[in-house]
């Protein structure tokens, strides 16, 4: 795998600590090139899928034409439908592997009808069957963690959930239970403020920060989702190799934030809301 640190999740499994996203930019589009430059020049071996984004099958061609070894690529998808293991088994067959580095369930309110408790159960027999290294959630609020854990033999390893200054307010408490029960949290979204929402509260002092650590706002922006999950796992993803070589000189070349410029961050991002994706995380 590439230079990248690694996060080591509660059942031991490693996962280097940025993944390139196939959603968002990616969803339901041709994604090969795109996995193959990510792959091989920017070297980002951690790729993030999803059933949902209906591009899996051309991530399992970049990696075959790649020649990636599978031990070289770590692969996280996650379930869309309400049947976790049909579900599974198509992907594995689309991503061309016989099992993944993580499977999460993509969002709790698949299983409305069907209940928490029964899917939980359904991944952990895909776990202990081999089709997956390690089992989390994403999207999951606390009540959800709360109705899984009930019945969980295997707390799941990590909660894949929108973190960036502008939804702090809502996701602290979250970031917290989570921390409390050993569950890594894994940022999506992270780039937002500058993305999606700029000239907001947060661009200032993130630029400021910036100029302090000789690191670009997009850096400061993926160190903080980082330190601010308590060393938790960041997906990101970008069209261009040059940002994608950046993105991950943010966590081999620039240092720590200080915990007053975490702060500052945190409290810049209190002054708005915006939620980009998943709006039942704010009810
Ligand atoms: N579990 C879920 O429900 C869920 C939901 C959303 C996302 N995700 C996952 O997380 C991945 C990443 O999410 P995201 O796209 O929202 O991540 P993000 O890091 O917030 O945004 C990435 C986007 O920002 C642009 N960008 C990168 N650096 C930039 C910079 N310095 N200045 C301006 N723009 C910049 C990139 O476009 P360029 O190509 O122009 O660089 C890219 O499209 C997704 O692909 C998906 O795998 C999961």
């Amino acid at each position: 795998m590439s230079g990248l640190s690694t996060v080591k999740l509660n059942d031991g499994v490693q996962v280097p600590v940025l993944g390139y996203g196939t959603g968002t930019a990616l969803y339901q589009k041709e994604a090969k090139d795109s996995v193959k430059m990510a792959y091989s020049e920017a070297k980002m071996h951690h790729i993030d899928c999803a059933e949902f984004y209906a591009n899996e099958e051309s991530v399992g061609l970049a990696l075959k034409e790649l020649g990636v070894k599978r031990e070289d690529v770590f692969i996280t998808t996650k379930c869309g439908s309400d049947d976790p293991r049909k579900s599974l088994e198509k992907s594995l067959k689309l991503l061309g592997v016989d099992q993944v580095d993580l499977y999460l369930i993509h969002t709790p309110l698949l299983f409305k009808d069907t209940g928490l408790g029964k899917a939980w159960q359904t991944m952990e027999e895909l776990q202990k069957e081999g089709k997956t290294k390690s089992i989390g959630v994403s999207n999951y609020r606390i009540s959800d963690l709360e109705e899984t854990l009930k019945v969980a033999k295997v707390t799941p390893s990590a909660n894949q959930i929108e973190v960036h200054p502008y939804v702090l307010d809502k996701a602290q408490s979250l970031i917290d239970f989570c921390q409390s029960k050993g569950i890594h949290i894994e940022s999506y979204g992270p780039l937002s403020s500058i993305v999606r929402h700029p000239g907001g509260s947060v661009d200032p002092v993130v630029k400021k920060i910036a100029q302090e650590l000789g690191a670009t706002d997009g850096q400061v922006l993926l160190k903080w989702a980082h330190q601010i999950t308590h060393g938790g796992i960041v997906v990101t993803t970008s069209s261009k190799k040059e940002r994608l070589e950046e993105q991950i000189k943010a966590f081999t070349d620039i240092k720590d934030l200080s915990a007053e410029q975490v702060q500052a961050i945190a409290e810049a991002g209190k002054k708005e809301h915006h939620r980009v994706f998943m709006q039942h995380m704010d009810e």
